[in-house]
């Protein structure tokens, strides 16, 4: 356990800057064209264990915890690890830099405002502290890059958390999302843009939010009822406009941004916006986060995971539950599209055309183990999960 000795609670009140929107010369709109996307349901919960009334749900390396009234409850390639009973109601929960900066915290937030974090794949402690916030009611947290600050909403306010100290500003906004070290909420007539190291605000005036986030690149997305639209120049420019169904939510999963679009999804590209035909989702749909690239919808207490249909059927599904966690936590270092290894694994084809060398590289480690020698190794319980799913082939 780190000791929290040097994080100086020195509770200040930010200076705030605002500034407007700059709508001049804005970038002339042109509207993305609509394609087709293949959906799939991915069955995450492989045992159909009994999960309660779901309220939030994160997962970071191989680690899914849904939140529920069960408690915590820790998913570890498809299967349930554990339960941790400490708390029955949940606001919200996400990965954020962990209050030392050392690496990332898997957190939830229950219905009492505390900031719980899961150590030991068993427990969800109590670090409010971490984060020189043990006295307040914590409404949401999103981290505002990955490794250094977290911001988190308050009633009526936001503090910044940087490792060493919190930061509190007067700033009313919800729906809170970060990326590129920034912060975009919800608010009044429109979306707020709030950059911690800075103290600067900029609002961008829209009709009815509904949902704004970052995209990789760090540029702004808000959707409203019927439009999407994305930061330019400093203004945001109209995308996309759905006049047959409502804009409910939008969601970063991994570089992927998902929207969805009355009772079905999206995902919004660079150039175009790919939809769905009907998933019979319901109105109330929640769109939360998965560092898979999938996306979780939560509804009235259930949780059900969609990603991109490629064809693979339910060995599929077992890759992603099984063997994609341990290429995040063991393989993405390197084989990432783009990577130093030169050879993208990222995906489920790029695993299935290479079954063979699979099977020699990673199970029999030969000529050489994959990972090679010193960059970490898989445990008896993934070498299994790797060997069971190369044995069942589609
Ligand atoms: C530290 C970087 C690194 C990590 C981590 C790593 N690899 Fe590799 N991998 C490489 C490099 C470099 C090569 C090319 C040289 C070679 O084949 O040994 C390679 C080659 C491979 C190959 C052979 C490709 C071919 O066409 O012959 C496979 C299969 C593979 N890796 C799978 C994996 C898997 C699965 C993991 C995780 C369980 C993993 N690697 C983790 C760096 C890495």
């Amino acid at each position: 356990m780190v000791a929290m000795s040097n994080l100086a609670r020195a509770l200040s009140l930010g200076g705030l800057l605002f500034w407007g929107a700059c709508q001049d010369s804005a970038p002339a709109e042109v509207l993305l064209t609509e394609r087709p996307l293949a959906l799939r349901q991915v069955k995450w919960n492989a045992k159909d264990v009994p999960t309660g009334n779901i309220a939030a749900v994160a997962d970071l390396n191989e680690d899914t915890v849904v939140f529920s009234d069960l408690g915590a409850m820790v998913f570890t390639a498809g299967l349930p690890l554990g339960t941790d009973p400490v708390a029955k109601s949940w606001k919200t929960a996400t990965v954020i830099p962990a209050g030392d900066l050392a690496g990332s915290w898997l957190i939830g937030i229950d219905g009492s405002g505390r900031i719980r974090r899961l150590r030991d794949r068993s427990v969800m402690e109590d670090v409010s502290d971490r984060y020189g916030l043990g006295s307040d009611v914590v409404e949401e947290a999103v981290a505002a890059d990955p490794t250094t600050r977290t911001v988190f909403g308050l009633a009526g306010k936001l503090a910044v958390a940087d490792g060493q100290k919190v930061t509190r500003y007067s700033l009313s906004l919800h729906g809170l999302a970060g990326g590129s070290g920034r912060v975009v909420g919800l608010s009044d007539g429109g979306v707020t843009v709030f950059t911690p190291t800075t103290g600067a605000v900029m609002r961008f005036p829209v009709d009815s939010p509904v949902a704004a986030l970052f995209d990789t690149a760090g540029r702004l997305v808000v959707a409203t009822a019927d439009t999407l639209y994305r930061e330019d120049k400093k203004a945001l420019v109209k995308l996309y406009v759905s006049s047959d169904a409502p804009l409910r939510g939008l969601q970063l999963s991994s570089g992927v941004v998902w929207v969805q679009v009355g009772d079905t999804l999206a995902v919004l590209d660079e150039s175009e916006v790919r939809r769905a035909p009907s998933a019979a989702l319901p109105a109330d749909g929640k769109l939360l986060s998965s560092s898979t690239g999938d996306i979780w919808v939560l509804s009235q207490g259930t949780l059900r995971r969609f990603g991109e249909d490629t064809g693979g059927g339910a060995a599929e599904d077992q890759w992603k539950n099984t063997v994609q966690p341990v290429f995040t936590r063991l393989c993405s270092l390197c084989h990432m599209p783009g990577g130093s290894a030169n050879l993208d694994l990222s995906t489920y084809k790029s695993w299935d055309t290479r079954r063979a060398l699979m099977m020699q590289r990673v199970v029999d480690a030969k000529p050489s183990p994959m990972p090679p020698k010193g960059a970490g190794a898989l445990t008896q319980d993934e070498l299994t999960a790797v060997r069971d799913w190369l044995n069942a082939p589609p």
